[in-house]
């Protein structure tokens, strides 16, 4: 039997993308591992995600250099140690309700002659795998998104360089805080989920912090940070989600233009907040977006090493001809799980269990399992 192996990255990009890819084609196309009998394999790139898939033309070669790349050992040798996707990647929809692709989507699969196709991305890149999956598409998929807000699994590739690089940045942040006396707003990604700013806000030492499960009352804001100045303290740091409202208020975007999938692009709350903090404290109020830094540099060790173990598993479900499932990390294991469960409900911070409302930060209990990865 002979497998096609094809492969693509979908939705935004982060760190830990071409490690996942370089496992996979090294895993497939390894002399070493036993395979059943006249087993052999061959890995392809899909450049620019689903898009790759709905504009190739498989009989014209032109279009298949600018769509596909044959992918081997030597070519993904270095790969891991680079941040983004080697392969590009884009917010298309083959099944947009307004442009409906999928048709031209499945007929390039049986063009290209692929037999299975991996999918890294995150619930938009998953939710089109699945969908194709249901159409009789040998998909497995790969969890990755800064947001880590997949259900199902406790890693998402990217998350952990995401932390680092806020981390860092709200470090360099405070000496300049501190010099001027003034409180820094800092707006990190999390469109729906708050882990990026509860979990790097936290690592950074934040004071304040402020995620989309939670509407926060920008007064009550303003009081805590008072009381730290009245117990005297220089600087204060306000972590918050781009996803964060304030109670009564609205998300607030860069534009009302949509992608593939109906979202917005979101980014503006840090401004809004460090005008309105500003006006209720009296202290001078800056903000920072860090935006797609967060997404860029290379790879933390954990990155290059979870996307090698969800390489490998890829390849390990394709071989077991254990489609429609999504590599993932559970408990500390590597494992699956079904594509379906993947993406039927987001990952959110459990309020409860890991929020505190009163001082908007982590909360001050440890005994209930808090910190997952
Ligand atoms: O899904 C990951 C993410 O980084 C979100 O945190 C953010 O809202 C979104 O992507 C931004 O996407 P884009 O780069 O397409 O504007």
């Amino acid at each position: 039997m002979h497998h096609k192996i094809g492969i693509l990255t979908g939705g935004g990009d982060c760190a830990g993308l071409n490690s996942a890819i370089k496992w996979v084609v090294k895993t497939a196309l390894d002399p070493y591992l036993s395979r059943n009998g006249d087993m052999t394999l061959e890995v392809v790139g899909i450049r620019d995600g689903w898009k790759g898939l709905v504009e190739v033309d498989p009989s014209d070669p032109t279009s298949l250099a600018r769509w596909t790349q044959p992918l081997d050992e030597l070519i993904v040798r270095t790969w891991d140690r680079y941040g983004g996707t080697n392969l590009g990647t884009s917010r298309t929809n083959p099944f947009n309700p307004k442009d409906d692709k999928s048709a031209k989507c499945l007929a390039n699969i049986e063009g290209l002659g692929l037999t299975s196709i991996v999918a890294i991305g995150g619930e938009d890149t998953l939710s089109v795998a699945h969908k194709l999956y249901n159409l009789g598409q040998k998909v497995v998929g790969i969890p990755k998104t800064i947001d880590r807000d997949l259900n199902v699994t406790d890693y998402t590739l990217g998350y952990d360089t995401a932390l680092n690089v806020i981390t860092e940045e709200v470090d360099r942040l405070r000496t300049t805080a501190g010099s001027h006396n003034r409180i820094f707003v800092v707006e990190v990604m999390g469109r729906h989920a708050g882990w990026l700013a509860l979990e790097g806000g936290q690592a950074a030492g934040a004071h304040i912090i402020l995620i989309p499960e939670h509407d926060f009352d920008t007064a009550k804001v303003a009081e805590l940070l008072q009381k730290r100045r009245a117990a005297g303290v220089r600087y204060d740091v306000v972590v918050v989600s781009e996803g964060a409202k304030a109670r009564g208020g609205e998300e607030v975007y860069l534009s009302d233009k949509t992608d593939g999938f109906g979202h917005k692009v979101l980014g503006g709350i840090g401004n809004a907040l460090a005008k309105d903090l500003e006006r209720l404290t009296g202290f001078e109020t800056r903000h920072v977006v860090l935006s797609h830094i967060q997404r860029g540099g290379s790879p933390t060790s954990r990155d290059r090493l979870m996307g090698r173990y969800f390489g490998i598993a890829a390849v390990d479900l394709i071989l077991e001809e254990d489609f429609g499932r999504m590599v993932a990390y559970r408990n500390g294991e590597i494992t699956s799980v079904a594509l379906k469960q993947a993406i039927e409900r987001l990952f959110l911070v459990d309020i409860d269990r890991y929020y505190d409302t009163e001082r908007y930060n982590g909360r001050r209990s440890s005994l209930s399992s808090y910190l997952k990865v």
